[in-house]
């Protein structure tokens, strides 16, 4: 069976009248746009947005990343999770420094050489930067491939993985070739009340048109394919073609789709046998005297490494008696463990439950070292800390 012809002008014509009004999307910078990516990795897009903005704020340049105080980034990460992320940013910037002269690289081997940047992310910053013809393929763009074109293989296979790739390539080939669609006169207006303008400081290199966010054109007021193309594959993905109940009468493929032919959308992508989440449980402890309060440093070569945390300690999932916990662990020195609160929280394939407890131990006693050190608790939140334990820290506040 012959597939269906993919209508990549629908897409495109889709994408000019509902791209959302993303801070990301009035730029054409690749630095900006590499951050962006490397955030939205495992995180929504409306959490991404203040972190984005923040970044830009504090780290406008490749230079001053480059230079960053390793604190300092994590604190513009934190909450963000997975700081592998950030790291590899990091190093990343370093090397367009050495090997580029500080002047993000435009050839794709030269992207795909940078710290943390897989295909994925080389194919967004290419395209969408600079307005490559280079694939992409995320999550949400193998739902819009192996629906449209009624892949049932399993998407996480090297064979099918290959295929859905071929396919971005060809496509996003044909979407450079798309004659340009000049724009109307009549849309040259006035801006609207309460539309959203760039940054003065920070001007987006594309032109604003009233309607429509300013990343459609480039400079000459042409449409930018390749980018809008790949963006709005995913966008698509993200909007349209969800994972449940995806609004297939608002899509344009809908016509050629093959799930929506067959009515398969529900069994599509198949990904296999889903990985079995294993159960963990944590006991932390905020210990206070007067306005101080026992806090810690993850050590280098652990998940979430130099991120900040309470003391805590991993039991079994039918331990009931965090302060027998505590004697046991550390020191006889505790003499209460009260319930303060409880954080679920997901990493990986671990479903994490994190008891934390209100403890206090016998002033005079010497601590052992993994309890950590004293710290003021107004300053707390100047400190990094990781996910879970920052939600703990939150409810101290309130
Ligand atoms: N997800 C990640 N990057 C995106 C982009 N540029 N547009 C839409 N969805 C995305």
């Amino acid at each position: 069976m012959s597939s269906p012809d993919f209508p990549v002008a629908n897409l495109l014509a889709w994408f000019r009248a509902n791209a959302r009004d993303l801070p990301w999307r009035l730029t054409t910078d690749p630095y900006a746009i590499w951050v962006s990516e490397i955030m939205l990795q495992q995180t929504q897009v409306k959490t991404v947005i203040p972190y984005w903005e923040r970044w830009m704020r504090e780290l406008p340049t490749i230079q001053s990343l480059a230079e960053a105080p390793e604190q300092k980034l994590l604190k513009l990460w934190e909450g963000l999770g997975y700081y592998t992320r950030v790291r590899n940013l990091q190093k990343g910037a370093q090397q367009i420094i050495e090997r580029h002269k500080g002047k993000f690289p435009t050839a794709h081997d030269d992207i795909l050489a940078l710290s943390g940047i897989g295909r994925y992310t080389a194919g967004a910053i290419g395209s969408i930067a600079f307005n490559q013809p280079v694939p992409l393929l995320d999550g949400n763009v193998i739902r819009v491939f192996t629906r449209f074109y009624g892949i049932s293989e399993n998407a996480k296979e090297k064979e099918t993985t290959n295929r859905l790739w071929s396919i971005a390539e060809e496509l996003v080939k044909k979407a450079a070739k798309e004659p340009v669609t000049p724009i109307p006169l009549s849309s040259r207006g006035e801006e609207r009340a309460g539309e959203r303008r760039p940054n003065s400081s920070n001007p987006p290199k594309a032109i604003e048109k009233p309607n429509q966010p300013a990343f459609l054109y480039d400079k000459e007021a042409e449409l930018r394919h390749c980018s809008l193309f790949n963006q709005s594959l995913m966008e698509l993905g993200a909007t349209i073609c969800t994972p449940a109940q995806p609004a297939c009468l608002l899509c344009p493929l809908q016509k050629n789709c093959i799930a929506n032919r067959d009515a398969r959308q529900s069994e599509l992508p198949n990904v296999g046998e889903r990985t079995v989440a294993t159960q963990r449980k944590f006991f932390a402890y905020v210990i206070q005297l007067e306005n101080q309060v026992l806090v810690r440093q993850r050590p280098t070569g652990v998940v979430n490494a130099s991120l900040w945390e309470f003391p805590n300690l991993e039991v079994e999932l039918k331990t009931k008696d965090p302060l027998n916990a505590a004697r046991q662990a550390w020191s006889k020195s505790f003499t209460s463990a009260e319930p303060f609160c409880v954080i679920k929280h997901s990493i990986t394939r671990y479903r994490i439950t994190l008891e934390a407890f209100r403890a206090e131990v016998k002033t005079k006693a010497p601590l052992p070292a993994e309890l950590g050190e004293w710290y003021p608790l107004e300053k707390l939140h100047d400190l990094p800390f990781t996910s879970a334990h920052g939600k703990i820290r939150k409810q101290l506040r309130n």
